[in-house]
């Protein structure tokens, strides 16, 4: 594989081949390419398949004429004849005839081989009948690639909760699922662990409202003790009727409680405002999103929030 390869398929690592390579063998270019094709026809001009490729934000349009391929206008063609002032012209005088194509079936190893063989930044994609199916780019493969390994990955870690869950038969009620360090001013990490909580929760099939609201607790909390502490620990459970998130930190501590849960109310910093936090929004939100909230804060200890999300809301009377 040359070089330009290996950035879409990572190299082996000690285990063997990577998921990611074993996926690029795995996958179709059927699973990759977008179906939802904007084509046009040979009497189309040019300034059309321009307009074409601005509102739907292309970068390449097949020539069909029933749905057999005639040609294709890339965006390179299109540069090219505004520049040589003939972009009134149809299309079919101008558009690539017999373009290379791909196949569905072939799989995203021969579908990325074929990208550095040709150098094309898109493939028309045929199927076994001739007939024009879809267009591929080398974002589509990335993107189908990132897709698969998130959903692998999740699968992981439900397995990984199931493995945990049977290991633990005297406490089959209070699973401690995340604990994790949150570093003060650690902004390039804000959202990841209450992201990972989010999938969590997915994997042991908690209710999408009941996962929302623990994720955008956590999230709060977590942004919280970035910008505004000096490090602490986010902690969340499942337990048989509730889901419990817990952030403790090092101080130094918020000074008049009641402000800080008022909406709007905020001492975060230029940077922080610049990063798109202090809106004073997060407390609110946080009790907002809780059944139960216990935030105890002192300047000399820190603050420790405690927030419960019932798994079965209750009823309203
Ligand atoms: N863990 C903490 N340690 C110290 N101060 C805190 C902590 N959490 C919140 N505060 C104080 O409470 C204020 C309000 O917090 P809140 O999360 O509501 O808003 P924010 O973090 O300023 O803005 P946003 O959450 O909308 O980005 C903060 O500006 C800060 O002064
Ligand atoms: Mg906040």
């Amino acid at each position: 594989m040359n070089p330009r390869t290996e950035n879409l398929t990572p190299r082996r690592d000690a285990a063997g081949v990577s998921l990611a390579q074993a996926l690029v063998y795995e996958l179709r270019v059927r699973d990759a390419m977008t179906c939802r094709l904007r084509t046009a026809s040979p009497r189309d001009s040019l300034r059309s398949i321009q307009l074409l490729m601005k509102e739907h934000r292309i970068s390449g349009v097949p020539i069909t004429r029933d749905s057999a391929l005639l040609g294709l206008v890339s965006i390179e063609d299109i540069v090219h004849a505004l520049d040589q002032g003939h972009i009134n012209d149809p299309a079919e005088a101008r558009m690539t005839r017999h373009p290379v194509v791909m196949r569905d079936h072939y799989s995203l190893v021969r579908a990325v081989a074929e990208f550095d063989r040709f150098d094309f930044g898109r493939f028309p994609v045929l199927d076994v009948g001739d007939r024009l199916v879809g267009i591929i780019t080398r974002g589509d493969i990335t993107g189908a690639l990132m897709h698969h390994l998130e959903r692998r990955a999740e699968e992981a870690v439900r397995k990984e909760a199931e493995r945990t869950a049977a290991a633990v038969p005297d406490e089959p009620h209070r699973r401690f699922i995340l604990n994790a360090e949150v570093r003060a001013g650690d902004f390039d990490s804000a959202g990841k662990l209450s992201q990972r909580l989010r999938q969590i929760l997915r994997a042991r099939g908690v209710e999408p409202s009941i996962r929302r609201r623990a994720t955008i607790i956590a999230y709060e909390a977590e942004t919280n003790m970035i910008i505004h502490s000096l490090g602490g620990r986010l902690t969340a459970t499942v337990g048989a009727d509730r889901v419990t998130i817990e952030a403790v930190d090092q101080g130094p501590g918020i000074e008049d409680l009641d402000l800080a849960m008022r909406e709007g109310w905020s001492t975060a910093g230029p940077l922080a405002r610049k990063l798109g936090f202090g809106a004073g929004m997060g407390l609110p939100n946080i009790r907002r999103s809780t059944d139960q909230l216990d935030i105890k804060s002192d300047l000399a200890n820190g603050t420790r929030l405690h927030a419960e999300v019932l798994l079965q809301p209750a009823r309203a009377p």
